[in-house]
């Protein structure tokens, strides 16, 4: 695999050879392993240099803007496909036939509803907890329930339990919202596609009929292709370290969502809310910015700038379409919120400290207001990225746990604490 080579020399004198591997697309890869045979560490914290393994499923160049899953381009998938076909991209490499397609989507939808008993899980959580603790709780309690595709090392059963996982996430984040708001758990329908019945699990009640609004159901599919997957991300590289030990799925991908919740990752779309919220009015925007500029303020403009990314999110570039035709539709244009988001996105994009350090919105900004504008309070918006994500965080675990190299993942470290000392009884400290 490797055609060429580095060589490294440190100042001992000592001379190693690091083999280069040319990937299928994207820049040349060191490999740094041979240099712990030397008795040496690499130190790369928040691993900007680093590439933490070998994948198939999504690639990122973030200085073109350009995001694929197995090869197809965002955009194209984000217009002409829908998110069940994508799942099944991301999970076996191909777009399925549609005989392929027809089976996978009856796979996910025997799958949709939940054990009883996780109704009753729910009555240990206060109304008022955030529904993204519930999620992990739950999503971590499914391998107390579905014992029998736990057995990591066959293929078979690791694919039922993605099913499992991708046609149980949508009803179990509607139950942490109808939860959240005292109403009844609405029971999947699966006479619904993917997206229209989580909106008919989230919105509808006994009391009376719920229509769905095609312009949503689009819109929530979109942002569910949209938030799919992300290759090496801090999420899936929890799911990944998690599952590196051999746990089973469900607890890897609860695992994936706690890592996923901080406002940096997942958490970005909630805080956008908040942030326009504590903005208030278009007229405190300039203030806002500038507080953003300024060094000393630790405040940041939240859904601007990404790790990878410099030049802009392609995922923004769709999504902001897609907010504009909901926005559109509800007739929520005028509306003070988004109306302050547009005029909060105009300064920002001409801002020359925005526009030198190539912060432009991300994904989150325009999803955040797409979900809110659908009537999803700002605490669903990161379940709901979970929820879409999971099938990015199975493919990736899969594709770990069926690799012949897989081996526990195991970081080493810089140690700058105290040097060996004598321990001291309590008196004489
Ligand atoms: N507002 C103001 N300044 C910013 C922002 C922002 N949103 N983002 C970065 N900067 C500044 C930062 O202060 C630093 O300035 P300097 O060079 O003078 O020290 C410079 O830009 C580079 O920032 P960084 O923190 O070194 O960049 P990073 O790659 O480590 O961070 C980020 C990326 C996404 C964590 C950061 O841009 C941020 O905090 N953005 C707001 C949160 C957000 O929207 N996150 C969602 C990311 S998209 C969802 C996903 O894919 O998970």
């Amino acid at each position: 695999m490797a055609d060429k080579k580095a060589n490294i020399k440190l100042d001992n004198g000592e001379s190693i050879d690091l083999p280069i591997y040319t990937p299928t697309l994207g820049k040349e890869v060191i490999d740094v392993a041979p240099i712990a045979s030397h008795g040496h560490f690499t130190f790369d914290p928040g691993f900007v240099a680093t590439a933490s393994c070998e994948s198939k499923i999504t690639f990122i160049d973030g200085e073109k803007g350009t995001l694929l899953y197995r090869g197809y381009p965002i955009d194209q998938l984000a217009e002409k496909s829908n998110f069940l076909e994508s799942s099944y991209l991301l999970l076996n490499g191909e777009l399925p036939t549609q005989t392929e397609f027809v089976a996978f989507e009856k796979n996910i939808k025997q799958h949709t509803m939940v054990h009883q008993q996780i109704n009753q899980f729910f009555n240990g959580f206060r109304r008022d907890a955030h529904p993204m603790a519930v999620m992990v709780g739950v999503v971590g309690a499914l391998s107390a329930f579905y014992h029998d595709s736990l057995d990591i090392k066959n293929a078979e059963d690791r694919m039922i339990s993605a099913y499992r996982l991708i046609a149980k996430m949508p009803t179990i984040a509607a139950m942490c919202y109808k939860y959240s708001i005292g109403q009844p758990f609405v029971c999947p329908d699966n006479s619904l596609n993917y997206a229209e019945n989580f909106l008919n699990m989230m919105f509808s009640v006994p009391s009376e009929p719920y229509d769905i609004n095609p312009v949503l159901a689009k819109a929530i599919d979109r942002i569910f292709i949209l938030h799919a997957d992300h290759e090496q991300n801090a999420s899936t590289s929890t799911v990944r370290l998690a599952g590196s030990t051999g746990a089973n799925p469900f607890a890897c991908i609860s695992s994936g969502i706690t890592a996923l919740w901080g406002p940096a990752h997942g958490g970005a779309n909630e805080a956008v809310l908040n942030m326009l919220r504590e903005i208030g009015d278009v007229s405190k925007v300039g203030e806002y910015v500038k507080r953003a500029r300024d060094k000393n303020d630790p405040f940041r403009l939240m859904g601007f700038g990404h790790r990878v990314y410099k030049n802009y999110d392609p995922r923004a570039t769709v999504m902001r379409e897609t907010c504009h035709e909901v926005l559109s539709s509800l007739d929520a244009k005028e509306q003070p919120l988004f109306q302050l988001a547009m005029e909060l996105e105009k300064i920002a994009l001409e801002d020359e400290y925005f526009v030198d350090k190539k912060l432009y919105p991300n994904v989150d900004f325009y999803s955040g207001l797409t979900l809110s504008a659908l009537g999803i309070p700002s605490n669903m918006f990161t379940v709901i990225f979970a929820l879409a994500r999971t099938v990015g965080w199975i493919s990736h675990w899969n594709e770990m746990v069926s690799q012949p190299s897989f081996k526990i993942g195991r970081p080493r470290q810089l140690y700058t604490g105290s040097d060996i000392r004598d321990y001291q009884t309590i008196s004489k400290r």
